[in-house]
């Protein structure tokens, strides 16, 4: 198995996505040279361990699951090229890729489901379309999902968040405690792991590369995970550099605080919009 396949969208002026099958994992997203995403000095790409950083996807569950690994198993399984780049008339570049059920997913999960992720590189947009369809005649599933978004910014504690005030979150720090959002802007300067639920469709980053903000707008995504791990649990992570927390922030658009219930035959989709402005 070649654990190191990529693929990559190239829609010109440096404009690039590149996705490694593994996980299906969006490992960079350069816009004019410029790249936009975090990936740690010290991540692995051995085709077993989550990539650490980029964009890994997390699928059937989030955090962690009693009957597989932790985030799922969508991020450590070789997804499927299923239409490689092509450019559209409108000289945005998509390609497709997909997972089914196999032996070791019905191992963890005993199910039979297809899930398709489509994506499209625009001049300063990355679309992300995903559909998850339940092919049973009787069983109904119910699982989580979660794009893991790891951005590169120059300094976590310059950026604001927006989209997330009165808000209900987890707070994961303190053992799950429940609270409201105060702030208009959320900002990050210490350890962070919160679940907000209901959160806007759109959230703007403030500070990241370039001095620039970032957009995500999301579809049928209900929750938004903050997540920066600061200098005490980077430690804890044999994947990302103790020196590393600076420069990232995780704003992960998901279905986490509850769970999509798909019934036979039926299909559910999501979708997200990352623009740099
Ligand atoms: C976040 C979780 O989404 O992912 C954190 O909220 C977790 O609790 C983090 O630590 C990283 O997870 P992992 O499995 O990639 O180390």
């Amino acid at each position: 198995m070649a654990a190191t396949s990529v693929v990559v969208l190239d829609r010109g002026n440096n404009t690039t996505c590149t996705i490694n099958l593994h996980g299906a994992t969006v490992v960079s997203w350069r816009v004019n040279n410029q790249e936009q995403l975090f990936v740690s000095k010290q991540a692995v790409f051995d085709g077993k361990k989550a990539i650490r950083g980029g964009i890994p996807f997390v699928f059937p569950q989030f955090g962690p699951s009693s009957f597989g690994p932790q985030h799922g198993f969508a991020r450590i399984v070789r997804w499927n090229l299923e239409k490689a780049p092509e450019r559209l008339a409108s000289g945005d570049v998509e390609a497709i890729f997909s997972i089914m059920d196999s032996d070791f997913t019905r191992s963890m999960w005993n199910y039979q489901f297809r899930l398709t992720y489509r994506l499209i590189l625009r001049e300063k947009e990355l679309h992300f379309n995903i559909a998850v369809y339940n092919p049973s005649k009787d069983l109904t599933f119910s699982f989580n999902m979660l794009l893991h978004t790891y951005f590169k910014v120059p300094d976590v504690r310059r950026c604001q968040i927006t989209g997330l005030q009165a808000c209900t979150f987890i707070d994961k720090t303190r053992e799950g405690a429940i609270y409201q959002e105060a702030r208009d802007v959320v900002t990050i300067n210490e350890w962070t792991d919160r679940i907000y639920q209901n959160t806007s469709q759109e959230h703007i980053i403030t500070n990241v590369v370039s001095g620039r903000k970032m957009r995500i707008q999301k579809y049928n995504f209900p929750d938004t995970v903050v997540w920066n791990p600061w200098l005490d649990h980077a430690k804890d992570m044999s994947d990302f550099g103790d020196d590393e927390y600076p420069n990232m922030v995780c704003v992960e658009a998901g279905h986490v605080s509850s769970p999509v219930i798909l019934l036979p035959g039926t299909a559910f989709e999501a979708s997200q919009i990352l623009q740099v402005m």
